[in-house]
Order: C-alpha cells, then structure tokens, then sequence
C-alpha cells in the first residue's frame, strides 16, 4: 500500500479510496458519461456493466485519470486529481494504479518477465531487483515458467496473467481492469477471475469493467452504464 491518505465514507464505515462526481465526457457530439457520480470502496470488487459502445472503457479510463473528463472531478486519496499536474497525476498513476487495458497490453518485443518489471524500472527499481520481483508476481499467478517467454508464445489466458501481474507488480492500491476476461475461454476467465476476487480480499480495490455475466457475478457490487449514466442493474 502507498501513503496516500484514504477518507472514510459518511455513515457506511467503508473506506472510500476513489470517488468521481458528475464526471461528463463528450466525443465530437455524442455525450459518452453524462455526469457520472461512482465511489471505489477500499478492497471492494466492483464490476461496471453495460452494452457495446456504453462508454465502459472510456469510464475506466477517467476514474484512472488516462483520459481527462470534460466535466467533473475525480477524487483519490482526497485529492482532488485535475487539479494535480499532470507529472504529480502520472506519479500517482504509476505508484497507486494498476491498469490492465481491454486491448494489446503487453510490448510484444520485451519477455514476460520484462513486461511486468517495466513499472518498477520507471519508479527507479534497479533491474536485477526488478526482475526477481517480478518473478515472483508471475509467479503468484501462476506464470513464472513464461518469465523468459515474449508475449507471442503464450496462450491468452497466460498473458492475461502476465498483464495483471505487471499491473499488480507495484501493489497498487485500485486496479482497474477493462474486459479481463473478454477474450478468454470458460475455464481461463475464471481462473483470472479468481486471481482477481484474491486481489480484492486482500485489499485491492478491483474495478473491472466487463460485459460477461459470469465475471460480474463474481463481483460485490454491480453498476450498470446505460445512456451515459450509471444505474444499479434491473
Ligand atoms: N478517443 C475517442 N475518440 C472518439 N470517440 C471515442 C473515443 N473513445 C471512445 N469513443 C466513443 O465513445 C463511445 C464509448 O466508447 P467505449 O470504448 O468507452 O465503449 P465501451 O462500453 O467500452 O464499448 P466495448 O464494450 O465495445 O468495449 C463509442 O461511441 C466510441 O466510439
Ligand atoms: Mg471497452
């Protein structure tokens, strides 16, 4: 875990970690989120649902400060994130984020291994320390045999692993995962779904986007985007 101050939500007794308040997003004129309002809870599994083209990713990637709402304000640790520079902002992406993208995650020239060590190298690791630790995330996942492999040798499960282990590597205090098991089959998509239930319950906060009902039903909670707006599904 990281020094970032938590706050604690009014009357719940939970830890929220994150909070977006009417965070808006327009592309050219179709209005994607239309003032979302989402709390993160410390260690929850939280999955965000919704149709094709809902704006789940574009979602994910706000409460992640990749993409800059138009509107509205995401708040983590009690700092109010767009009102950071964007240097601070990335800091606090590299130490605090860990992010496993719906699409060509991992960078097909570097091994496994070298593929999960890259956000600890860019926080200053040195490389060897780099490498054992990311062994031994791999390692957690069950992939420690791919360490030297590039991402073309392996299966999609296993990179699946792999990119959750890179995103895992720096102890992140959220992980946010975009379609997680999108391209996997039955018995691949819910081994990543239990790696990633174990990430939540020792206190990672998960926040997976997906459209497949066997991943949401692993979740704690279930949120639903629909017309750009955010509802508890029927
Ligand atoms: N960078 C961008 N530039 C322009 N339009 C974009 C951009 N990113 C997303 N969009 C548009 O925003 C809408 C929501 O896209 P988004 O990728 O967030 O949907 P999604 O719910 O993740 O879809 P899927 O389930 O297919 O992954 C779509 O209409 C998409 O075309
Ligand atoms: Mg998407």
């Amino acid at each position: 875990m990281n020094s970032y101050l938590s706050v604690v939500a009014p009357g719940t007794g939970a830890t929220t970690v994150l909070r977006a308040r009417a965070v808006s997003k327009t592309y050219g004129d179709r209005e994607v989120l239309k003032a979302v309002d989402l709390e993160v809870l410390a260690g929850e599994m939280l999955a965000i649902t919704g149709p094709s083209g809902s704006g789940k990713s574009t979602l994910l990637h706000c409460l992640a400060t990749i993409v800059q709402p138009d509107a509205g304000e995401i708040t983590f640790g009690g700092l109010q994130l767009s009102r950071l520079a964007e240097a601070r902002r990335s800091e606090m992406r590299r130490t605090c984020f860990g992010i496993m993208f719906q699409f060509g995650q991992l960078v097909p020239e570097l091994s496994a291994a070298e593929n999960v060590a890259l956000p600890l190298l860019l926080r200053g690791m040195r490389r060897g320390e780099a490498i054992a630790r990311a062994t031994a995330v791999l390692d957690r996942f069950g992939v420690a045999e791919f360490a030297p492999a590039r991402p073309s040798a392996l299966s999609g499960g296993q990179a699946q692993r792999v990119a959750m282990a890179r995103a895992v590597a720096t102890d992140p205090t959220i992980l946010f995962a975009d379609e997680p098991t999108g391209a996997l089959d039955s018995n691949s998509g819910a081994r990543v779904l239990d790696e990633l239930v174990a990430l939540a319950r020792a206190g990672t906060a998960v926040v997976m986007v997906t459209h497949d009902p066997a991943a949401a039903s692993r979740a704690d909670r279930v949120v639903e985007l629909r017309d750009g707006m955010l509802e508890a599904p029927a």
